[in-house]
């Protein structure tokens, strides 16, 4: 047991050196000094990058028994020279602080720095430690003398350093350690913390090593691997610096002597300390997404790991991770959620698809502040329904995010006995018989059409149930036949009517050259450039209709400077049908008559708007630009219901409550936009 209660005692042999050992300052400086006994008995001390302690113990220490005690000869003797000579019996030598110790093959001399005995010379302008003497030994009537030569670069003079490289001289041609004029240099070696390092990966580290008349010369770029920085706050400033212990190995041999000297220095270098001004690094992650047939794939970049991610409403655990496929290589990660997984909302339905939406969101952990919000809505192919050649016809409801109040269980098919044959929280499955549940018959030219609908039964009808979730379901079949020949649903009541066509309707949004409407920009026209307040001609027309009386209004129009129709900022040109009062770039709407090209005015609406530019903000977008969007709704004029059906821009006292508008249901708008229009 050690006498002082030091934290990292120990024992080495019968005496406790660590006391001594370890009584030296840790700070600032990064090296440690150690006492007069760590040198003299073969123990040195580091710290690692990480401040652990290191202790080096010479394989010849003070406290090392030699298990073969084949006794050699005897040192008489010590011989100084500083330069002059100054005799020295090893008792006396020892108490100076020396280390000495032989076996019969070996003379380990051990010298603190600073003994009076060692005297400092300058080797080609590096001033080096230099440490001469010659043991002399004595066997009966035999005595040998052995010369002992040290000779260590000081720091100052041959290390130099610059904010990006350390240099180090060393001078090849070391005079102390060389007696005669035959010295050829054979081999020279460079490494790291005493390990040899070959070409290669000193090419691979960036070091360099090369020599001139008089020295090796070793360029170490700051910062390069085998080092490290550490940091160190002085007067409440940040300062770094950069330490790095490189090893010179040289080899070289005196030929008349036939005396070869293998010579090795290790130098522990530290950068000064550099002052670091503080820098705020606040680069949120970024988030980029994607669909295939079924999944949404998600990829987000990162610096910093101090967020949270939330997948719709649940927060990414490891199960959930793992469940959605997570892999994180330390600056990406990526899931990939499918589309009908729990955390997605269903936006809408056609015919044979869904339209499903994913939310992300990033949520700094600590202050729970949004970092960062993403939504992607893709359509993903899905059979609703399925009328099989039997008379069995199959449905899915699904329920949309934009009725949370509906519970599927409860829906039912026109006869309210029919109830889902599977029901959860987000989705009605219907198995049910042409000759059952409520289901008409229809005898149209050549097909039979098969129709019933799920809804709520009337009871559990209330206002905060929306009544649009009626789903039509039609099925097809060939009266010849027998099979299947189509089928396709449509939310009941939201395009009453205009389902005739069995395609889906299309809409076209272009720019006319002027306000005649007859030539327009073509696609390879975009971008299509603009002076400031130069009109745009916009048309939209409803294609591909077959029934006459369908026409085509335009609900809300409005630019963004995005191609993402619901990015921001966002400028309103046309709210509800009618021009946006507030936006100073007034919407001016031209009537459509009927012409070479326009066969059903109807279709079509035009209007007109000034080329303007978005304000600038501190978002980094480009402000000379601008795309177009509209939501257009597509209305029966034998059955108008109101709302902007009732015309473009009619009366807004329609949409009290209790009177419905052609198109009640969000989702079921058409969305058409224009391609990029620039500044110039
Ligand atoms: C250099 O050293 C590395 C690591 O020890 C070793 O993998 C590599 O093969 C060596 N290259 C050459 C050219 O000797
Ligand atoms: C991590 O993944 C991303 C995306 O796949 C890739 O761009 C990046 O290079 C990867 N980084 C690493 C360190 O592998
Ligand atoms: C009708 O055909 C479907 C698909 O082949 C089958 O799953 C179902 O059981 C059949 N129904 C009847 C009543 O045969």
């Amino acid at each position: 047991a050690c006498p002082h209660n030091y934290p990292h005692q120990a024992v080495i042999g019968p005496t406790c050196v660590w006391q001594d050992l370890l009584s030296r300052s840790f700070l600032p400086e990064p090296f440690i000094s150690t006492t007069s006994l760590a040198s003299q008995c073969g123990f040195s001390m580091k710290l690692d990058q990480l401040g652990n302690v290191m202790i080096f113990a010479s394989l010849h220490n003070c406290f090392a028994q030699n298990v073969v005690t084949d006794t050699g000869s005897r040192i008489m003797t010590l011989v100084f020279f500083t330069p002059e000579e100054k005799v020295m019996t090893v008792a006396k030598a020892q108490n100076s602080g020396y280390g000495i110790v032989n076996t019969p093959s070996r003379l380990v001399v051990r010298s603190p720095k600073t003994t009076p005995e060692t005297y400092t010379q300058s080797v080609a302008g590096v001033p080096m430690t230099v440490l001469k003497m010659s043991a002399i030994f004595e066997q009966k009537w035999l005595a040998t003398q052995i010369d002992v030569t040290a000779a260590c670069p000081m720091l100052e003079g041959s290390v130099y350093v610059t904010p990006n490289t350390v240099t180090w001289y060393l001078p090849w041609h070391i005079d102390p350690l060389i007696s005669s004029d035959q010295f050829k240099l054979l081999e020279v070696y460079m490494g790291i913390d005493g390990q040899r390092l070959n070409a290669t990966e000193m090419a691979a580290r960036q070091y360099s090593m090369s020599a001139n008349d008089m020295y090796i010369i070793v360029e170490i770029p700051v910062g390069a691997v085998g080092g490290y920085f550490k940091s160190q706050v002085q007067d409440g400033q940040y300062f770094i610096y950069y330490t790095i212990e490189p090893m010179l190995e040289l080899l070289w041999i005196e030929e008349a002597a036939n005396e070869d000297t293998r010579y090795k220095v290790f130098l522990p270098i530290t950068t000064p300390l550099q002052y670091q001004p503080p820098q705020v690094t606040d680069v949120p992650p970024q988030i980029i997404g994607g669909c295939d047939h079924q999944n949404f794939y998600v990829l987000v970049k990162y610096e910093t790991h101090g967020f949270q991610t939330i997948i719709g409403k649940q927060i990414l655990t490891p199960t959930l991770a793992e469940q959605y496929n997570f892999i994180d290589n330390g600056t990406h990660f990526s899931i990939v959620v499918p589309f009908s997984s729990p955390d997605t909302k269903f936006e809408a339905i056609e015919s044979s698809s869904i339209r499903s939406r994913l939310d992300v969101v990033l949520m700094n952990q600590k202050t729970k502040n949004i970092m960062k919000e993403f939504s992607m809505s893709c359509k993903f192919h899905s059979t609703l329904i399925e009328c099989f050649p039997n008379g069995t016809i199959t449905a899915l409801a699904v329920k949309l995010n934009s009725v949370p109040s509906l519970n599927p269980s409860q829906l039912t098919l026109r006869d309210p006995m029919c109830r889902p044959s599977f029901s959860d929280d987000r989705y009605a499955y219907f198995i049910f018989s042409g000759n059952s549940c409520g289901t008409t018959r229809k005898f149209l030219a050549n097909v039979m059409l098969y129709e019933n609908e799920i809804s709520l039964p009337e009871e559990t009808e209330t206002e905060s149930q929306p009544e649009n979730d009626e789903l039509k379901i039609s099925c097809y079949y060939d009266v010849n036949s027998t099979s299947t020949v189509a089928f396709y649903t449509s939310p009941s009541k939201i395009e009453p009517r205009a389902k005739s066509g069995k395609g889906e309707l299309q809409v076209e949004m272009r720019l006319a050259l002027d306000n005649s409407y007859s030539t327009f920009y073509k696609l390879e026209d975009y971008p299509v450039s603009k002076y400031l307040k130069q009109p745009l001609y916009f048309e939209v027309e409803l294609i591909a209709a077959t029934n006459p009386s369908v026409s085509l209004e335009l609900e809300n129009c409005w630019a963004t400077l995005n191609e993402d129709r619901r990015s921001h900022p966002r400028l309103n040109l046309i709210i509800d049908g009618c021009a946006n009062p507030l936006n100073p770039y007034q919407v001016i709407f031209h009537p459509v008559w009927v012409d070479a090209r326009v066969q059903y005015p109807s279709r079509f609406k035009r209007f007109e708007v000034q080329m303007f530019t978005f304000p600038e903000d501190d978002n980094n977008f480009d402000h000379h630009q601008l795309f177009v969007h509209c939501d257009v709704v597509i209305c029966d004029n034998m059955n108008p219901l109101g709302g902007v059906c009732s015309g473009q821009c009619s009366s807004q006292k329609n949409k009290t409550k209790g009177q419905r508008r052609a198109v009640s249901h969000v989702n079921s708008f058409k969305h058409v936009s224009s391609g990029l229009i620039v500044m110039i």
